[in-house]
This record gives C-alpha cells, structure tokens and sequence, in this order.
C-alpha cells in the first residue's frame, strides 16, 4: 500500500515536472500582461537609434540557446563569462540594449520576467522589425545560476569550420538539417569583420589562391576591404545585396557565390552540401514564404532547448548578475 503510493507520487511528480516544462505562449498573461508591448515599444527605439541594433539583438538569442540551453547565461558579465569566449569577444553586441529592456519591464513587473524570455521575445521583434516573419514566442523560461565560458567555445558555431562540423554543432542541440540553413538565414542581417572571412581572400587553405566559391567582383572588394595585414576589426554586410532588410536574398547570394563566410558558402558549394543542404539553399532563394515560415518554426526549435522551468534557476533582477 505504501509503495503504491510512492509510486503515484512519483508519477504525480513527474507528471507536474513535464507539464512545466512546456514552455506557453500566455506565460505572463497575469502576471506581466503588458510584457511583450514593452519590449516592443524597447526595441523599436534602439533600431531607430541603430538598425544594427536587430541583428546584434538575434545573434544574442541564438548565442545563448547554444550554450547551456536558453538561459541568459551569455548575459552574465564576469572573466569566466561567455563574454569573453572567442565567438562573443570584442563581437557579441547589445547587452546595454537588454538591461534597457530588462528596467523597463521591471519597472512595470518586479522580479517576474525572466531575463532568458527577454532574449527571446526580443529576438523575435528584431527579425519582425527588420521585415521578417513574426511567430508566437513560447515562455517560461527561467534564469541560470552559472555561466559556461568552455561551453561557448566548443558548442558555438565557428565561421572557419567544415559544414560536417556545423552540422554537428546543431545536432547536438536537437537541431537539424532544416534548422541549420534557415537559421543560417539570421545572416540576412547584420555584419563581419574581416577577421571572419578573410582566410578566403589571399592564400585559402594554403593554396596560394583566393576560395574559388567567392564570386570575383565580391573578392576584389573584400580584397580591398580586408587586405593582408589590415584592420581585422573592419566590418561588412552579411547580406550585401539589403543589409538591413530580413529577406532571402541571403540564399539567392549563396546561389551566386556571395556568401560571405565560409560556413556560409558551405551551405552550397561545399561537396557534403550536396547531399544535405544545397536543396535546401535552393528552396528557401525561390520561395521567400517558405524561408519565413521555416525560419520561424526554427527559432521556435531554437527557444526550446532545454529551459530552465519550474524551480529551476532563478528570475534574475539584474541581467549581468545572479541574485
Ligand atoms: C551556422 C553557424 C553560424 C556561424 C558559423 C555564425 C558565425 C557568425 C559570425 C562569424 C558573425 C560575425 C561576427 C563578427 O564579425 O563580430 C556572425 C554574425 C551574425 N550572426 Fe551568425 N553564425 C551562425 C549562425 C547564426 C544563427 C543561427 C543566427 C540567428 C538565427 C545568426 C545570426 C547572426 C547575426 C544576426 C549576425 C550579425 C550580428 C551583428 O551585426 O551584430 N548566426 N555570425
Ligand atoms: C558547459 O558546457 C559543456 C558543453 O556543453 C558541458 O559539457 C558542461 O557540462 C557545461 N558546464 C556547466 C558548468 O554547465
Ligand atoms: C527537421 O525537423 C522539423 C521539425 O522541427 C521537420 O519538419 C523537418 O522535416 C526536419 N528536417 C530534416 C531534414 O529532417
Ligand atoms: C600559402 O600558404 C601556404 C601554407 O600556409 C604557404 O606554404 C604558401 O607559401 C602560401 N602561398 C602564398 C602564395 O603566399
Ligand atoms: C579588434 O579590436 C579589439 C578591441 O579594440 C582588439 O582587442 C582586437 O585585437 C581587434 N581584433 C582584430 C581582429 O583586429
Ligand atoms: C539586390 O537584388 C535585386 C534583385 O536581384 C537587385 O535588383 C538590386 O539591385 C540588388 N541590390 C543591391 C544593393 O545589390
Ligand atoms: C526555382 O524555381 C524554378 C521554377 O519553379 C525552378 O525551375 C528552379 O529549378 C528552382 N531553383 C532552385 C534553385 O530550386
């Protein structure tokens, strides 16, 4: 009798474990009913202040989802932070946008909204806000207590490395193939210093020359741009064609060789994209609804690893800090 029911406790328990565990879109319908016209209201000032600002805002999302799940662990300031991780140094952008976002909504909700939802409902503004999609944003996620600088720099995708490994970044993310490429697509919008593609200008991979995926008008301008030896910091569009606009010229670009990183490039014209990706690439540069609507369920993906939900973590007051 008694272990009957410790067995139906246990499944009581469990049970509570898995309903909370789904993140929902009316999360803070009571508690913070105003919660998404705020970050709206946020967001639209800081692209109006620099419309940059969209595309730092996105990358911010998908930084922090990839290491230790989405959340805001990349928000904690500290040495031993994912600041100082080699994809976020001296690149990662708009923390100061978040604490303006994070006030605000404390201001109107103390000590509810978790910073992790921030990033993902701001997240969705951005893309929106530039001319993309727009998707219900799922919530519920809560705060984590550490930072994880070795988790940032293995699991975050490298700009140098071989499809094959990028995929496997993802993969180990419960992303997949569709994943890959549409969120590739983020790089509709934003920007690259040199140092991010300049491997491809002079001698590739030791062969002397220029990549030959890189189509030459495009070469000779980043030649220029990024010559041997200059400013690694100098910066250029993802997308060259509309820089500021979320549309699906980046995959047209791919198409023609004008991906701007490797791991851009590679989505297309690396031999394993054949079989895997190319298609993809293809589908998405002819039909901008389909990339949207991909796009959109990806960043949903995205959103769901593994939150933090229930008990776990915290409501951080200050994004930078643990309580
Ligand atoms: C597929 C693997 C990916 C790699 C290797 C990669 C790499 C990079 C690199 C190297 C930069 C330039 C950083 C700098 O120069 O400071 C960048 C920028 C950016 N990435 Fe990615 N990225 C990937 C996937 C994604 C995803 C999934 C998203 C979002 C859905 C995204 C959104 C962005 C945005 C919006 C920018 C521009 C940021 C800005 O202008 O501040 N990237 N990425
Ligand atoms: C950091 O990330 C790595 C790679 O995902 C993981 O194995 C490790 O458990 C994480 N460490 C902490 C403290 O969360
Ligand atoms: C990836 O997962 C989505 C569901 O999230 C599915 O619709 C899609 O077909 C999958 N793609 C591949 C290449 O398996
Ligand atoms: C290109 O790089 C390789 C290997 O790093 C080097 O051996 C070669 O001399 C370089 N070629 C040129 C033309 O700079
Ligand atoms: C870019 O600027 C930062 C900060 O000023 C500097 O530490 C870094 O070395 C520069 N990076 C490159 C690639 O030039
Ligand atoms: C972008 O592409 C469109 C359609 O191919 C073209 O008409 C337009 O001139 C391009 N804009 C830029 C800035 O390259
Ligand atoms: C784009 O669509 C056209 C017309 O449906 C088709 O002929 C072409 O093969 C498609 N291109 C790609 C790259 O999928």
């Amino acid at each position: 009798m008694k272990s009957l029911l410790i067995i139906f406790s246990l499944i009581l328990c469990s049970s509570i474990i898995t309903v909370r565990s789904q993140l929902t879109t009316d999360f803070y319908d009571n508690t913070c009913p105003n919660l998404l016209k705020i970050v709206r209201q946020e967001i639209k000032k800081a692209i109006e202040n620099e419309m940059r600002m969209a595309a730092s805002l996105l990358r911010l999302h998908f930084h922090d989802c990839f290491v230790n799940g989405c959340d805001a662990s990349l928000l904690l300031d500290g040495s031993d932070g994912e600041k100082f991780a080699g994809p976020n140094l001296n690149s990662a952008r708009g923390f100061d946008v978040v604490d303006t976002i994070k006030s605000a909504v404390e201001s109107s909700c103390s000590g509810v909204v978790s910073c992790a939802d921030i990033l993902a409902i701001t997240a969705r503004d951005a893309v929106l806000l530039s001319g993309g999609p727009s998707w219900k944003v799922l919530l519920g996620r809560r705060d984590g207590l550490v930072a994880n600088q070795t988790g940032a720099n293995t699991g975050l995708p490298s700009p140098f490395e071989t499809l094959d490994k990028t995929i496997e970044k993802f993969a180990a993310v419960g992303l997949n193939l569709t994943d890959v490429v549409s969120l590739s697509g983020g790089h509709t919008i934003g920007l690259a210093k040199c140092a991010t593609f300049s491997q491809r200008l002079f001698n590739f991979s030791g062969t002397g020359a220029p990549d030959s995926t890189l189509e030459t008008n495009m070469l000779s301008d980043l030649q220029n741009l990024c010559p041997t030896n200059g400013d690694g910091n100098k910066t250029t569009a993802l997308d060259r064609n509309s820089t500021d606009l979320f549309d699906n010229h980046y995959f047209k670009n791919l198409l023609n060789g004008k991906g701007l990183l490797l791991s851009d490039q590679n989505l297309f014209s690396s031999d394993l994209a054949v079989s895997t990706t190319k298609t993809l690439v293809g589908s998405y540069s002819n039909d901008s609804s389909l990339f949207f609507n991909t796009f959109a369920s990806s960043m949903i993906n995205m959103g769901n690893i593994s939150p933090l939900t229930g008990s776990a973590g915290q409501i951080r007051k200050n994004c930078r800090v643990v309580n």
